[in-house]
Order: C-alpha cells, then structure tokens, then sequence
C-alpha cells in the first residue's frame, strides 16, 4: 500500500461518516451526483452551497432517511445500504439526531412531549422517559417552558426543543440543516453556541448544512457543493 491509501485506510478506520460515490436520481432530477468523503469522529463539518444544490437530499441520504441510487455510506463502520428499514430506523435511533431547518415539532404536543417523542420505542419507564427530557430542556434553557405547546414558544425556543429532542437518544452524530436558517441573528448565535458547545465539550459530531460563511470559519472544515457535486474547500 502507497502511503496516500496508507492514509486513507486510516481515516477510513477513524470516520465516523463515510459516503462513498453517492448519487441519487428522481427520475431525470439528479441532486447528488458521484459524491465522497468522510468525517471524523469529533468534528465539526459545514456543508454551503447555493439552494436546489441538493444540500438536504444529502443530508437525508446520511441520515439514513433515504437510501442511495447508487454508491454507499456508512455510519461507524455501518453499511447503511444493508439495512432494512426496520434496522435504518434502529441505527438512526441509535446514533443519529436530526434538526431540520423548520423545526418539525408535533403542535399537539406539549415541549416535553416533543422531546420525549423518540423515547417511545425504546423501553423504557414513562417516569424515565419525562425524566430525560426535562434534563435535556433543562440544558437548553426551556425548563420552565416543557408544558407549552410549541405555538406557544418562539422561534428559538422552538428550535432549542428541536435540538433537546434529537438529543434525546444521546446520539453520536447530530445532522443540522440550516438549524439558524429561520431565526434572528442573536437567537441564531445562542443555538450556535448550544451546538459548538455539544461538539467541543462532549465530542458530538456535528454535520451541518448553512448559508452563513461565519458559522462555516467557526468549523473544524467545510465542504462546498454545487450542482450535486461537493468539494472539500
Ligand atoms: N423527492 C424529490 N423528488 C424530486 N425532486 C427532488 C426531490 N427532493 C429533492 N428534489 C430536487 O432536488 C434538488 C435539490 O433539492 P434539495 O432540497 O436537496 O436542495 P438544497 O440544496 O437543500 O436547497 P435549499 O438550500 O433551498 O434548502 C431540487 O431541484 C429539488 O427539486
Ligand atoms: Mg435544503
């Protein structure tokens, strides 16, 4: 083995995200085409690129919400593309959390209802269920806000709720698309600061979509795509 494969194969080993040549097609439409790379365990890595690149269809692959027209990824060491469903939703309960750009809260249920929401089928006592969820809005500031039904919360509020409940399952790997995209500049920097704090403090790794060029220069690295395509800075 040459050392540039040398190198590689070690990265391969340490990389806790893995897309090898990745593209997906609906239809004629093809958002990601022939990507790869990989993430380390720990870091934190920005994706930028223009709208309709195919940024969240990435994501969405990664995360195991869809699955590859062709190429493969793995999430620590597992082949997502050998999974059934029923073992893509265990992995993603597992080792995945997701904050989308426009929240998705449950509006019927209440703050802590929604956090608790992943906790379902995992077994698991109701008393101990709550109890997570409050620890986790606890630590993000909202809880005196958990019996409040999110159209009774702010937009930061809401995304802070968002970011507790993809917490929930302690997952290795937190997935953001534009977590900051719908918020003001100083509710976005507060959330930034959650997320930065997770990733230096407890080693979460953190894959995440933005428009902002400074919540890029605050990354480990950056990753740039265009046209399905995406290049290392
Ligand atoms: N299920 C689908 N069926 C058909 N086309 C799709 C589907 N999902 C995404 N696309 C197309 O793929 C392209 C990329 O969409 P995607 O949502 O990934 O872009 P994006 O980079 O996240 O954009 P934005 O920055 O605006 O969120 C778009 O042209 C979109 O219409
Ligand atoms: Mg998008």
């Amino acid at each position: 083995m040459n050392e540039n494969n040398a190198v590689k194969e070690t990265g391969r080993k340490n990389s806790v995200i893995d897309v090898r040549d990745v593209s997906k097609h609906f239809g004629d439409v093809s958002p990601v085409r022939g990507v790869a790379f990989q993430v380390l365990k720990g870091e934190f890595v920005t994706l930028l690129g223009p709208s309709g690149c195919g940024k969240t269809t990435l994501l969405g692959l990664m995360a195991g919400f869809e699955r590859p027209s062709d190429g493969s990824i793995s999430l620590h060491g597992e082949e997502l593309t050998d999974l059934s469903e029923d073992e893509l939703a265990l992995l993603r309960r597992r080792m995945v959390g997701f904050v989308f750009q426009a929240f998705h809260l449950i509006p019927t249920l209440n703050a802590l209802e929604n956090v608790a929401f992943p906790l379902y089928p995992v077994k698991m006592s109701g008393q101990e269920r709550k109890k997570r969820a409050k620890l986790l809005l606890d630590k993000m500031g909202l809880g005196e806000r958990a019996d409040h039904l999110p159209s009774k919360l702010s937009g930061g509020e809401r995304q802070r709720v968002a970011i507790a409940r993809a917490l929930v399952n302690d997952p290795e790997i937190l997935f953001c698309d534009e977590p900051t995209g719908n918020l003001d500049s100083a509710t976005g920097k507060e959330i930034l600061n959650l997320l930065t704090d997770l990733n230096r403090k407890e080693g979460v790794t953190i894959f995440m979509v933005t428009h902002d060029q400074k919540i890029a220069e605050l990354s480990d690295r950056s990753l740039y795509m265009t046209d399905g395509e995406v290049n290392e800075s």
